[in-house]
């Protein structure tokens, strides 16, 4: 919780899980962002992570957000998920770059940057759900992606 962004309310309310999929379905509807439901592969269909995506605004410098379930971290579902995602934006929609960005001390989010080979491109303050700490400002370009990927 603490290097989510400090949009994220906190202690979460009671209600907080229907209002973000209420908020994420309306973000789907206008066009603005796309949310991807982590379910586990052999089932149930229960929801233990998500993954989205959405276009750059010219300032935020940040277009991919992710979380997972506790009990199903640090088994690769993440960068399986991630790279997916990277994927739909590059060969897809066709973006020429991703601004992507996580707290300095978030190893687990700043590990998938760096092995999708973004480039770390900026540093400055960032306010997360657990106070201002460093954050970390990476660029992934999409001829970098798709060589990578190819290789
Ligand atoms: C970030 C997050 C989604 C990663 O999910 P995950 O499925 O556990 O990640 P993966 O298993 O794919 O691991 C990615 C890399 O990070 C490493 N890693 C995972 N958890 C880690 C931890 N707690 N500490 C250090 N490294 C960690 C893994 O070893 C792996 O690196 P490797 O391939 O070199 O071994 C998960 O930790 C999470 O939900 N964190 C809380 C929410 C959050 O921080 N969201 C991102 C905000 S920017």
């Amino acid at each position: 919780m603490r290097w989510l962004d400090a949009k994220v309310p906190w202690p979460y309310p009671a209600d907080g899980a229907a209002s973000f999929v209420a908020a994420c379905v309306a973000e789907m509807a206008r066009g603005e962002k796309s949310h991807w439901a982590i379910v586990p592969r052999k089932g149930p269909a229960d929801l233990i992570g998500v993954v989205s995506l959405w276009p750059d605004d010219g300032v935020t410098h940040d277009q991919r957000g992710f979380w997972l379930d506790p009990a199903w971290q640090r088994q690769g579902l993440m960068t399986e998920a991630a790279n997916r995602v990277t994927d739909y934006a590059f060969r897809q929609l066709g973006w020429p770059c991703l601004w992507l960005s996580n707290a300095q001390d978030n190893q687990a989010s700043r590990r998938i940057k760096e092995k999708q080979g973004a480039r770390l491109v900026d540093m400055m303050i960032g306010r997360y759900v657990g106070g201002e700490t460093s954050r970390m400002v990476w660029l992934l370009e999409r001829e970098d992606w798709v060589e990578r990927r190819a290789a």
